[in-house]
Protein backbone atom coordinates (compact mmCIF):
# COMPACT_ATOMS: atom_id res chain seq x y z
CA UNK A 1 0.00 0.00 0.00
CA UNK A 2 0.90 3.33 -1.19
CA UNK A 3 0.64 6.81 1.11
CA UNK A 4 1.60 8.96 -1.72
CA UNK A 5 -1.22 11.07 -2.59
CA UNK A 6 -1.07 13.68 -5.31
CA UNK A 7 -2.75 17.59 -4.15
CA UNK A 8 -4.13 19.84 -6.97
CA UNK A 9 -3.46 22.03 -8.45
CA UNK A 10 0.41 23.38 -8.58
CA UNK A 11 0.05 24.10 -12.79
CA UNK A 12 2.94 26.37 -13.59
CA UNK A 13 1.91 29.63 -15.66
CA UNK A 14 3.90 32.92 -15.76
CA UNK A 15 1.60 34.33 -13.09
CA UNK A 16 1.84 31.26 -10.60
CA UNK A 17 4.91 29.90 -11.60
CA UNK A 18 6.12 26.18 -9.93
CA UNK A 19 7.36 26.28 -6.25
CA UNK A 20 10.68 25.43 -6.00
CA UNK A 21 12.33 23.58 -3.50
CA UNK A 22 16.03 22.24 -2.35
CA UNK A 23 15.73 18.52 -0.28
CA UNK A 24 19.43 17.84 1.40
CA UNK A 25 19.51 14.00 1.95
CA UNK A 26 17.18 12.59 -1.04
CA UNK A 27 19.32 9.34 -2.14
CA UNK A 28 17.32 6.96 -0.04
CA UNK A 29 14.61 6.36 2.81
CA UNK A 30 12.63 9.44 4.03
CA UNK A 31 13.80 11.94 1.60
CA UNK A 32 13.84 10.05 -1.55
CA UNK A 33 9.91 9.34 -0.68
CA UNK A 34 9.68 13.12 0.36
CA UNK A 35 11.50 14.16 -3.18
CA UNK A 36 8.57 12.34 -5.07
CA UNK A 37 5.69 13.33 -2.92
CA UNK A 38 7.10 17.16 -3.24
CA UNK A 39 6.97 15.90 -7.02
CA UNK A 40 3.69 15.08 -7.31
CA UNK A 41 2.41 17.70 -5.30
CA UNK A 42 3.65 20.51 -7.81
CA UNK A 43 7.22 21.15 -6.33
CA UNK A 44 10.24 21.54 -9.01
CA UNK A 45 13.59 19.92 -6.75
CA UNK A 46 17.10 20.35 -6.41
CA UNK A 47 18.37 16.79 -4.56
CA UNK A 48 21.36 16.09 -3.29
CA UNK A 49 23.34 13.51 -1.85
CA UNK A 50 26.38 11.29 -2.00
CA UNK A 51 25.26 8.59 -4.27
CA UNK A 52 24.78 9.45 -8.21
CA UNK A 53 23.25 6.65 -9.12
CA UNK A 54 20.70 6.60 -6.19
CA UNK A 55 19.91 10.60 -7.33
CA UNK A 56 20.03 9.64 -11.13
CA UNK A 57 17.59 7.36 -10.69
CA UNK A 58 14.94 9.14 -8.55
CA UNK A 59 15.81 11.57 -10.96
CA UNK A 60 14.88 9.78 -14.12
CA UNK A 61 11.86 8.28 -12.11
CA UNK A 62 9.74 11.67 -10.98
CA UNK A 63 10.81 13.46 -14.15
CA UNK A 64 9.10 10.28 -16.16
CA UNK A 65 6.13 10.59 -14.55
CA UNK A 66 5.81 14.00 -14.01
CA UNK A 67 6.23 13.99 -18.24
CA UNK A 68 8.96 17.13 -17.39
CA UNK A 69 11.81 17.87 -15.91
CA UNK A 70 10.55 18.14 -12.56
CA UNK A 71 13.93 16.70 -10.01
CA UNK A 72 17.45 17.81 -10.60
CA UNK A 73 20.23 16.16 -8.95
CA UNK A 74 23.57 17.86 -7.37
CA UNK A 75 26.31 15.16 -5.87
CA UNK A 76 26.98 16.53 -2.34
CA UNK A 77 28.90 15.96 0.70
CA UNK A 78 27.41 17.71 3.54
CA UNK A 79 30.79 17.70 5.65
CA UNK A 80 32.32 19.70 2.69
CA UNK A 81 30.42 22.44 4.34
CA UNK A 82 33.32 24.70 2.43
CA UNK A 83 31.37 23.65 -0.39
CA UNK A 84 27.71 25.24 0.33
CA UNK A 85 27.97 28.91 -0.49
CA UNK A 86 28.81 28.29 -3.90
CA UNK A 87 26.66 25.02 -4.63
CA UNK A 88 23.26 27.23 -2.74
CA UNK A 89 23.76 29.66 -5.55
CA UNK A 90 24.56 27.61 -8.28
CA UNK A 91 20.98 25.95 -7.24
CA UNK A 92 19.69 29.38 -6.93
CA UNK A 93 20.21 30.17 -10.36
CA UNK A 94 19.54 26.82 -11.78
CA UNK A 95 15.57 27.07 -10.14
CA UNK A 96 15.31 30.76 -10.84
CA UNK A 97 14.76 31.59 -7.05
CA UNK A 98 13.95 29.12 -3.90
CA UNK A 99 10.92 28.78 -1.59
CA UNK A 100 11.29 25.79 0.49
CA UNK A 101 14.64 24.14 1.81
CA UNK A 102 14.69 20.33 3.50
CA UNK A 103 17.58 19.46 5.33
CA UNK A 104 17.24 15.67 6.05
CA UNK A 105 21.15 14.15 5.93
CA UNK A 106 21.73 12.27 9.13
CA UNK A 107 23.07 8.94 10.22
CA UNK A 108 23.03 6.94 13.46
CA UNK A 109 26.10 4.59 13.56
CA UNK A 110 26.30 1.63 15.51
CA UNK A 111 27.69 2.39 19.68
CA UNK A 112 27.89 -0.12 21.90
CA UNK A 113 26.05 0.56 25.01
CA UNK A 114 29.71 0.74 26.67
CA UNK A 115 31.59 1.94 24.12
CA UNK A 116 32.13 5.72 23.56
CA UNK A 117 34.11 6.67 20.46
CA UNK A 118 34.95 10.27 19.67
CA UNK A 119 35.59 9.69 15.90
CA UNK A 120 32.05 8.16 15.28
CA UNK A 121 30.35 10.63 17.42
CA UNK A 122 31.94 13.62 15.54
CA UNK A 123 30.79 12.09 12.28
CA UNK A 124 27.15 12.17 13.58
CA UNK A 125 27.38 15.69 15.01
CA UNK A 126 28.80 16.73 11.18
CA UNK A 127 26.20 15.48 9.42
CA UNK A 128 23.07 15.67 11.98
CA UNK A 129 24.18 18.89 12.94
CA UNK A 130 26.74 21.09 11.88
CA UNK A 131 25.79 20.21 8.03
CA UNK A 132 22.19 21.53 8.95
CA UNK A 133 23.73 25.07 10.12
CA UNK A 134 25.37 25.10 6.89
CA UNK A 135 22.94 24.92 4.78
CA UNK A 136 20.44 26.20 7.18
CA UNK A 137 22.30 29.46 7.92
CA UNK A 138 22.72 30.90 3.85
CA UNK A 139 19.14 29.49 3.35
CA UNK A 140 17.74 31.57 6.03
CA UNK A 141 19.61 34.72 5.22
CA UNK A 142 17.95 34.82 1.56
CA UNK A 143 14.38 33.83 2.74
CA UNK A 144 14.90 37.02 5.78
CA UNK A 145 15.82 38.99 3.00
CA UNK A 146 12.62 37.91 0.86
CA UNK A 147 9.98 38.21 3.98
CA UNK A 148 9.40 34.61 2.73
CA UNK A 149 10.27 31.12 2.22
CA UNK A 150 9.87 27.80 4.15
CA UNK A 151 12.32 25.72 6.02
CA UNK A 152 12.20 22.40 7.14
CA UNK A 153 14.72 20.42 9.21
CA UNK A 154 14.03 16.49 9.54
CA UNK A 155 15.24 15.74 13.45
CA UNK A 156 14.23 12.90 15.79
CA UNK A 157 12.18 12.25 19.09
CA UNK A 158 15.75 11.23 19.37
CA UNK A 159 16.68 14.13 20.39
CA UNK A 160 13.94 14.67 23.13
CA UNK A 161 15.65 13.39 25.99
CA UNK A 162 18.99 11.80 26.54
CA UNK A 163 18.70 7.91 26.21
CA UNK A 164 21.12 5.35 27.18
CA UNK A 165 21.86 3.26 23.24
CA UNK A 166 23.39 6.38 21.52
CA UNK A 167 24.26 9.88 23.07
CA UNK A 168 26.08 11.41 20.42
CA UNK A 169 23.28 10.84 18.04
CA UNK A 170 20.59 12.32 20.65
CA UNK A 171 22.74 15.04 21.34
CA UNK A 172 22.90 16.15 17.24
CA UNK A 173 19.11 15.61 17.31
CA UNK A 174 18.11 17.62 19.89
CA UNK A 175 20.72 20.47 19.28
CA UNK A 176 18.88 20.54 15.49
CA UNK A 177 15.67 20.44 17.08
CA UNK A 178 16.73 23.81 19.60
CA UNK A 179 18.41 25.31 16.28
CA UNK A 180 15.65 25.03 14.65
CA UNK A 181 13.70 26.74 17.17
CA UNK A 182 15.38 29.37 17.61
CA UNK A 183 15.32 30.07 13.79
CA UNK A 184 11.36 30.06 13.76
CA UNK A 185 11.19 32.57 16.15
CA UNK A 186 13.96 34.98 14.79
CA UNK A 187 12.05 34.11 11.18
CA UNK A 188 8.19 33.94 11.96
CA UNK A 189 8.36 37.45 12.10
CA UNK A 190 9.90 38.22 9.38
CA UNK A 191 7.20 35.93 7.03
CA UNK A 192 9.46 32.84 7.23
CA UNK A 193 8.13 29.44 8.51
CA UNK A 194 10.00 26.44 10.08
CA UNK A 195 8.99 23.02 10.38
CA UNK A 196 10.47 20.38 13.11
CA UNK A 197 9.82 17.25 12.22
CA UNK A 198 10.51 14.44 14.84
CA UNK A 199 9.55 10.87 12.88
CA UNK A 200 9.50 7.75 15.82
CA UNK A 201 11.00 4.80 14.11
CA UNK A 202 10.71 4.72 9.89
CA UNK A 203 11.75 1.74 8.01
CA UNK A 204 15.06 2.80 6.35
CA UNK A 205 18.67 1.84 5.57
CA UNK A 206 19.23 3.65 8.59
CA UNK A 207 17.49 1.60 10.91
CA UNK A 208 17.83 -1.76 8.93
CA UNK A 209 18.64 -4.82 11.36
CA UNK A 210 18.03 -2.23 14.48
CA UNK A 211 16.34 -4.37 17.28
CA UNK A 212 13.83 -3.39 19.70
CA UNK A 213 12.33 -1.26 17.38
CA UNK A 214 8.25 -0.74 17.32
CA UNK A 215 5.49 1.18 15.63
CA UNK A 216 7.61 1.00 12.42
CA UNK A 217 6.19 2.99 9.39
CA UNK A 218 7.21 3.29 5.94
CA UNK A 219 9.34 5.77 4.47
CA UNK A 220 6.34 6.78 2.07
CA UNK A 221 4.12 7.16 5.11
CA UNK A 222 6.34 9.65 6.77
CA UNK A 223 6.73 11.74 3.60
CA UNK A 224 2.94 11.79 3.16
CA UNK A 225 2.73 13.66 6.95
CA UNK A 226 5.70 15.75 5.88
CA UNK A 227 3.97 17.25 2.94
CA UNK A 228 0.91 17.67 4.63
CA UNK A 229 2.84 19.45 7.67
CA UNK A 230 4.29 21.92 5.01
CA UNK A 231 1.22 22.70 3.79
CA UNK A 232 -0.61 23.40 6.56
CA UNK A 233 2.50 25.72 7.57
CA UNK A 234 3.04 23.52 11.16
CA UNK A 235 5.86 24.57 13.33
CA UNK A 236 6.46 20.64 14.39
CA UNK A 237 4.85 17.72 13.70
CA UNK A 238 6.15 13.76 15.11
CA UNK A 239 5.34 11.33 12.42
CA UNK A 240 3.36 9.33 13.17
CA UNK A 241 0.99 11.74 15.13
CA UNK A 242 0.84 9.35 18.15
CA UNK A 243 4.85 9.68 18.88
CA UNK A 244 3.62 13.35 20.10
CA UNK A 245 2.11 11.53 23.13
CA UNK A 246 4.38 9.08 23.79
CA UNK A 247 7.20 11.69 24.17
CA UNK A 248 5.07 13.70 25.87
CA UNK A 249 5.12 10.24 28.88
CA UNK A 250 8.86 9.97 27.87
CA UNK A 251 9.95 14.03 28.54
CA UNK A 252 8.08 13.54 31.90
CA UNK A 253 9.33 10.44 33.71
CA UNK A 254 11.89 11.35 36.56
CA UNK A 255 15.58 10.91 35.90
CA UNK A 256 15.71 8.98 39.18
CA UNK A 257 13.47 5.85 36.67
CA UNK A 258 14.77 6.92 33.29
CA UNK A 259 18.15 6.55 34.08
CA UNK A 260 17.61 2.74 35.09
CA UNK A 261 15.87 2.29 31.51
CA UNK A 262 17.13 1.04 28.45
CA UNK A 263 14.75 2.86 25.85
N1 LIG B 1 14.59 5.93 10.07
C1 LIG B 1 14.19 6.35 11.26
O1 LIG B 1 13.64 5.58 12.09
C2 LIG B 1 14.38 7.81 11.65
C3 LIG B 1 13.79 8.23 12.84
C4 LIG B 1 13.94 9.55 13.21
C5 LIG B 1 14.65 10.43 12.41
N2 LIG B 1 15.23 9.98 11.26
C6 LIG B 1 15.99 10.93 10.46
O2 LIG B 1 15.47 10.96 9.14
C7 LIG B 1 16.50 11.39 8.26
C8 LIG B 1 16.53 10.46 7.05
O3 LIG B 1 16.98 9.18 7.46
P1 LIG B 1 16.43 7.82 6.84
O4 LIG B 1 15.86 7.05 7.95
O5 LIG B 1 15.60 8.08 5.66
O6 LIG B 1 17.82 7.11 6.47
P2 LIG B 1 18.59 6.87 5.09
O7 LIG B 1 17.76 6.12 4.12
O8 LIG B 1 19.90 6.31 5.48
O9 LIG B 1 18.78 8.35 4.50
C9 LIG B 1 19.79 9.21 4.96
C10 LIG B 1 20.00 10.28 3.91
O10 LIG B 1 21.06 11.14 4.41
C11 LIG B 1 22.02 11.28 3.40
N3 LIG B 1 23.36 11.49 3.94
C12 LIG B 1 24.02 10.74 4.86
N4 LIG B 1 25.29 11.19 5.00
C13 LIG B 1 25.41 12.25 4.15
C14 LIG B 1 26.49 13.11 3.80
N5 LIG B 1 27.70 13.02 4.39
N6 LIG B 1 26.27 14.07 2.87
C15 LIG B 1 25.06 14.20 2.27
N7 LIG B 1 24.00 13.43 2.56
C16 LIG B 1 24.20 12.44 3.48
C17 LIG B 1 21.98 9.96 2.63
O11 LIG B 1 22.51 10.14 1.31
P3 LIG B 1 23.93 9.58 0.81
O12 LIG B 1 24.31 8.41 1.68
O13 LIG B 1 23.68 9.22 -0.62
O14 LIG B 1 24.87 10.74 0.95
C18 LIG B 1 20.48 9.71 2.58
O15 LIG B 1 19.90 10.41 1.50
C19 LIG B 1 17.80 11.41 9.07
O16 LIG B 1 18.11 12.72 9.44
C20 LIG B 1 17.45 10.56 10.28
O17 LIG B 1 18.23 10.92 11.40
C21 LIG B 1 15.10 8.69 10.85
Amino acid sequence: MTHIKPVPPARATPLTPRKRAILVGASSGIGAALAKQLASDGWTLALLARRADRLAALCEEINASAGEVRAVSYVHDVTDTASVPGLLQQILADLGGLDLIIYNSGIALPTGFKHYNFETDRKMTEVNYIGALAWLDPAATVFQSLGAGHIVGISSVAGDRGRVKNPAYNASKAALTCYLEALRNRLSRRGVHVLTVKPGYVATELTQGQKGMFLVISPEKAAADISKAIRRRKQQIYTPWFWGWIMLIVRNIPSVLFRRMSF
